[in-house]
């Protein structure tokens, strides 16, 4: 697949159509993708990151502002450490791959999760990544790696705590606003769509805070089979979405507007 033109493609497939700022991905069924071809899971591990590829060129093509991807949870820890080790040995590598080609887009890295688990090498990479690329402003590509929503809210809690025993806080100001500017990216929006691939309907942890408008979208391919063309589909159908945010929506505004029009007493008869 030649990665650049088929973005060019996407482009051209979704031109007019209204799409998120931030995209927000769970990479499923990896595991099961290899099985299906008689391999070992981590063969589907290695199938993924041309998905990763294709997912990261059409976002930066198509101008959304953040791309969040799930590579690793706090979970994921549990399991076999032969698994765990391939895991993070990919990780390593891959971004030392493509590194240089983020830098050439113009792409800005950010880790959020637990870094204090990952092996101290990997965790210098991690922020050298980051430095070297803070001043990029295309797409801001988030890796959440060793990453759980309720370790990051619990580590915010604390964050918060601190400030209150050290005199910094006043508890009476702890807000909505003041919980987020602890979280690991609080300058970045929350999520407009949250794309799950591998059929499974739920969040494992992911964003547990951020997503709580974010538009849900699941699909049963598996994470290495997930095309440029799969995530288009995934943005038209977010196109359709009415969000509201809990407010009224247009359809029911309208209908808001009619009743205004009627004379009181008219409507409470009706
Ligand atoms: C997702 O694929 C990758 C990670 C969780 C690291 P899985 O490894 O969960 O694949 P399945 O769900 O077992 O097929
Ligand atoms: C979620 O997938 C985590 C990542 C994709 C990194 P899992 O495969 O770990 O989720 P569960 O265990 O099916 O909920
Ligand atoms: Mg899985």
């Amino acid at each position: 697949m030649d990665v650049p033109e088929t973005a060019e493609r996407i482009a051209d497939r979704l031109s007019g159509v209204s799409l998120p700022e931030h995209v927000a991905i769970v990479m499923d069924g990896n595991g099961r993708w290899a099985q299906q071809r008689g391999q070992p899971r981590h063969a589907g591990h290695y199938a993924g990151v041309q998905a990763v590829r294709g997912v990261i060129e059409v976002c930066a093509r198509l101008q959304v502002r953040a791309l969040t991807l799930f590579a690793f949870s706090s979970e994921n820890w549990r399991r076999p450490k032969a698994e765990v080790r391939v895991l993070m040995e990919l990780f390593r590598t891959t971004l030392d791959r493509e590194l240089a080609e983020l830098k050439r887009n113009n792409i800005r890295l950010r880790f959020i999760g637990e870094r204090g688990r990952l092996e101290k090498g990997l965790q210098q990479r991690l922020t050298l990544a980051e430095e070297e690329t803070a001043a990029n402003d295309a797409l801001t590509l988030v890796v959440a790696t060793s990453y759980g929503g309720r370790w990051e809210l619990s580590e915010a809690t604390r964050r918060l705590a601190s400030a209150a025993v050290r005199g910094e806080l006043d508890p009476a100001q702890i807000d909505e606003a003041a919980l987020r500017s602890a979280l690991c990216a609080p300058d970045i929006p929350d999520p407009d769509l949250f794309i799950r691939t591998g059929g499974e309907q739920r969040l494992s942890n992911f964003l547990l805070w951020q997503l709580a408008y974010t538009e849900l979208y699941f699909t049963e391919t598996l994470w290495p089979d997930f095309t440029p063309d799969e995530l288009a589909v995934a943005l038209e159908d977010f196109a359709e979405r009415e969000r509201r945010f809990g407010e009224l929506g247009s359809k029911q505004g309208a209908g808001e507007q009619q009743l205004a029009a009627v004379p009181l007493g008219q409507a409470r008869d009706a």
